[in-house]
């Protein structure tokens, strides 16, 4: 008899920084929870350039390739010059043109309560393409800078649908477009343009849609939250606000996202490689946690991800184990112990 919950092949990428302390705390919670995934571990970042002089390792590739399903922790990308960022050169190879990014308030008590957002960020075009140059001038090799910025009509459409598909799909009330369609025209009127004909012809009356120009967007984010409820925007912007949407509650230690593609799914902690903090095993693995929470809903463990969800929830508020980040005293592995415990007497 075939066995009904056959293992399901993942590739594991630890990271570089505290990516190895959040992973290993993860995959704790993954192993107690009876998670079906059986892992292919590979490296990238600068642990690939340390171990194979890659920052982006071909048998790396080719293990997502294969798998199509991917658990990453952040990789190091070295600033101004160096190697180009393993994270966008993944999403691109991936065709991974959904950023997805819930933010919910957990601990209550914080400066915002009873946040619960999502960013759906595009995640391949933009000004995140990597069309950048310098151009020499009287000997400055760096006289001027300038990047091009390429947002397609498919690329628009294609993560608009996405978003007002997935709104519906999760009950979700009102789509925000984000947008700078009075400065850039057309690098962010396309895609104002394209979200307003696709709420004509596909959306209007089943859900609410508003526009708003970035820079409004991060001042009504701070000065009242709650008017918000999902929000759609181009590369940049989405980076940026995804980040100060983490801060809403409690920092980039609770803010997980997925990177959603035709070719693949790969689910990251929104935080980077933190150097500040990396070996001192005080980082926060829970943004790591909720992305391998979103891996198992991904999987159509919605049960397992719940459980997940809900263990991380009763650590922090019942058991009061909280890393530093969230003003605790627990190290990394605290955490992760007293999350087993937790999902090991939940039931
Ligand atoms: P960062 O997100 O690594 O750190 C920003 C601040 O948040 C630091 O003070 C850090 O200590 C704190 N922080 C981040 N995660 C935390 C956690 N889990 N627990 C407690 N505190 C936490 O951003 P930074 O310093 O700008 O970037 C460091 C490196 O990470 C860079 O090389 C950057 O390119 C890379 N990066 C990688 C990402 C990815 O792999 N998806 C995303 C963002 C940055």
């Amino acid at each position: 008899m075939s066995n009904p919950n056959p293992p399901i092949l993942a590739t594991l990428i630890p990271g570089d920084g505290i990516g190895p302390e959040i992973t290993e705390a993860t995959l704790m919670a993954l192993d107690a929870l009876g998670a079906p995934f059986q892992w292919d571990r590979q490296t990238a970042g600068m642990g690939g350039v340390n171990t194979c002089g890659d920052p982006l390792p071909p048998e790396c590739l080719e293990s997502i390739r294969k798998t199509k399903l991917a658990l990453k922790g952040p990789l190091e990308t070295p600033i101004g010059g160096g190697y180009r960022s393993s994270n966008v050169r993944l999403r691109e190879e991936f065709k991974l043109y959904a950023n997805l990014r819930p933010t919910k308030t957990i601990i209550p008590g914080g400066r915002f309560e009873n946040i619960d957002l999502v960013m759906v960020r595009e995640n391949n075009e933009g000004l995140y393409m990597g069309y950048e140059h310098f151009i020499p001038i009287d000997g400055d090799p760096h006289a001027v800078g300038m990047s091009t910025g390429i947002n397609t009509r498919q690329g628009c459409r294609r993560i608009l649908e996405f978003a007002f598909e997935y709104a519906l799909l999760k009950g979700r009330k009102k789509v925000t477009v984000v947008h700078k369609a009075n400065i850039m025209k057309a690098l962010t009127g396309i895609f104002l343009e394209t979200a307003r004909q696709i709420y004509q012809d596909k959306y209007i009356g089943k859900i609410q849609f508003e526009e708003v120009i970035v820079d409004a967007c991060a001042m009504k984010l701070v000065m009242n939250p709650w008017q918000f409820d999902l929000l759609v925007t181009t590369n940049l912007f989405g980076d940026i606000l995804s980040d100060q949407m983490a801060g809403l509650v409690g920092g980039l230690g609770m803010a997980p996202g997925a990177n959603i593609g035709k070719d693949a799914a790969i689910f990251e902690a929104v935080h980077g490689s933190a150097p500040d903090i990396a070996g001192k095993g005080i980082a926060n693995p829970i943004a790591l946690m909720l992305a391998a929470a979103m891996m198992l809903d991904h999987v159509k463990r919605v049960d397992l991800g719940d459980k997940l969800r809900k263990a991380i929830d009763d650590t922090l508020n019942v058991d009061n184990i909280r890393t530093g980040d969230l003003g605790g005293t627990a190290g990394t592995m605290d955490f992760a112990r007293a999350l087993v415990h937790r999902i090991q007497n939940n039931g």
